[in-house]
């Protein structure tokens, strides 16, 4: 069957997409393969993901990495993850930048080996005027450490306690300036936030899949935005009167 060439059109489309690429190490094991090629395995449909974003028009994807808890996986693991890393931040990023990405750090970048923040920093600064899609890389990510961080920086800026408001708590976090996200995808059935973005998917909508991580691909993210756009988002507000009248029996 011929590629789909046209993008294909939705009733909602979520502004932000943040994902949670669990299910590499199962993926894996389920081909009795090394646990790296399931991290292989997901960078490269991360590359599918990434080009499934630019296509679809979603301004900014937010993917969870590296977590301030992945330091505890066996010594092989943390180095393997930051080798391809490491090899992504050299080989990928033109790609990328010709793409109109624009990528973003989110996380503790000083607790880094120092070659690693400098690529990390690099690339950051060839994509800085991309504005087709924001790609938030979350590597020593953890939401609580975030908000502890900020309310560091605002205790350290003198702000009054009076004066700290929800505003303020948002533009001390690393994801200062961009929206909160629409739509949270974690995929390999694990029903869990584990500290992602905590403050900022107050009012998202999760999609949870069985899906492994490496083979969720663009018709799997095509299924997640269309669930989205199902969805009555009400913020805390009420569902419209019509809608309850369903109910009266
Ligand atoms: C979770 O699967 C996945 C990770 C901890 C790593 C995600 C990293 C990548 C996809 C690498 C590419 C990313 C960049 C930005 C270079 P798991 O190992 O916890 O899987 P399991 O639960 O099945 O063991």
């Amino acid at each position: 069957m011929p590629k789909e060439t046209k993008a294909p059109q939705f009733e909602k489309l979520p502004a932000h997409i943040a994902i949670i690429m669990d299910g590499n190490g199962r993926w894996a094991t389920a081909r009795r393969l090394p646990r790296m090629a399931g991290h292989r395995a997901g960078t490269e449909n991360l590359r599918r993901i990434i080009k499934a974003c630019v296509r679809f028009g979603i301004n900014y994807l937010t993917i969870y990495a590296f977590s301030t808890e992945n330091w505890k996986r066996p010594e092989d693991e943390v180095q393997g993850l930051m080798q391809i890393m490491g090899d992504v931040l050299e080989k990928e990023v033109p790609e990328l930048n010709e793409q109109g990405v624009q990528l973003r750090h989110i996380g503790r970048l000083e607790q880094l080996d120092p070659r690693t923040q400098k690529k990390i920093r690099k690339a950051i600064d060839m994509t800085r005027d991309n504005k087709r899609l924001i790609l938030n890389v979350a590597w020593n990510y953890g939401g609580r450490d975030e908000i502890v961080h900020a309310m560091q920086k605002i205790a350290a800026e003198g702000i009054k306690p009076d004066n700290i408001t929800q505003k303020v708590v948002s533009d001390h976090l690393y994801t200062t300036g961009i929206p909160d996200p629409d739509l949270v995808i974690r995929t390999s059935g694990e029903i869990r936030v584990s500290n992602f973005l905590i403050w900022q998917s107050a009012y998202a909508e999760w999609y949870f899949t069985d899906t492994l991580w490496p083979d969720f691909g663009e018709d799997s993210l095509k299924k997640a935005i269309e669930d989205f756009s199902a969805r009555n988002r009400r913020y805390g507000g009420r569902k419209p009167a019509e809608e309850n009248e369903k109910y009266a029996g």
